[in-house]
């Protein structure tokens, strides 16, 4: 069983890998988020849970949900960790977070895949993030082929940790909110950033979007407008806008 958070599809693409070469179910969590549910899961095989590094750990939405989870079946789990330059200590909050499901770890990876943090101003452009994007192709198959044997994998060095305990509740306490997005005319009302938000944080009024509160800088809405015409203050004016496919 595949569980998967995603803010601008670089997860959901390497989880949908995983799938391909294991045969597994696969699930966007994204899907209980929204409905503000959580899911029952059974698996004779290892779970796999893959998502995005935020300031040093998985999103805080997504480790809630598995530590309110009901996983039964196998107590075995593989953590796949997408990120643009480093994990830092993700792995030791998985660790945390397997202890507490009573999981054992078969596996921490990561994969460097293109940065999605378009409200930082931090998104590269097209022809950066296809480079980065060939290079991870080649450790997400060989990765997926491991997860499907059922291989034990050597530990990955940790990084600093200084992102992950320190700037990580600092992101959350000052970075979250949701004021500073606006719409630009150019907006065709066409709802994709409504579809894209794993929150359900986007409503549209008079077919344009408005935000609420529950947002986590997932990028998605911004990054997937297909008219780019959502600006996060004065950051992302003229910036690129990533969003995996588009
Ligand atoms: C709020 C936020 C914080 C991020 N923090 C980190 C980080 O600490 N380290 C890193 O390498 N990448 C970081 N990134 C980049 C993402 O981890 C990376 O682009 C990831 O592949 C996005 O996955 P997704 O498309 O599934 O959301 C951050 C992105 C966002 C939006
Ligand atoms: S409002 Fe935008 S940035 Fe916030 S969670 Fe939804 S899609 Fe992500
Ligand atoms: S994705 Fe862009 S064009 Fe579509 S409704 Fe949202 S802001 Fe408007």
């Amino acid at each position: 069983m595949i569980l998967y958070f995603t803010g601008t599809g670089n997860s959901r693409h390497v989880a949908e890998k995983i799938a391909e070469a294991t045969g597994d179910a696969i699930e966007n969590i994204a899907v209980h988020l929204r409905k503000h549910d959580v899911g029952s899961y059974t698996s004779e095989k290892p779970y796999v849970f893959v998502g995005p590094v935020y300031a040093g750990r998985f999103p805080k939405v997504m480790t809630k949900y598995i530590e309110k989870a009901q996983f039964g079946g196998s107590r075995q789990a593989y953590f796949v960790a997408t990120c643009a330059e480093t994990p830092w200590i993700t792995a030791k909050y998985t660790k945390k977070l397997a202890d507490a499901k009573g999981f054992d770890v078969l596996g921490f990876r990561s994969v460097l895949m293109p940065q999605s943090y378009t409200t930082a101003g931090m998104a590269q452009p097209d022809e950066v993030n296809q480079k980065i994007l060939a290079k991870a192709e080649v450790k997400i198959e060989a990765l997926a082929k491991q997860i499907a044997k059922g291989i034990r994998l050597q530990p990955e060095p940790l990084g600093k940790s200084w992102m992950s305990t320190i700037a990580n509740p600092l992101m959350y306490a000052t970075m979250m909110g949701t004021k500073k997005f606006t719409v630009s005319d150019a907006c065709i009302g066409c709802g994709t950033c409504v579809k894209n938000c794993p929150l359900g944080n986007i409503r549209l009024v008079g077919e344009k979007p408005v935000w609420g509160r529950d947002c986590t800088q997932c990028c998605a809405c911004i990054g997937s407008c297909p008219v780019s015409a959502i600006e996060y203050g004065k950051k992302t004016i003229g910036k690129p806008k990533y969003y995996y496919g588009k």
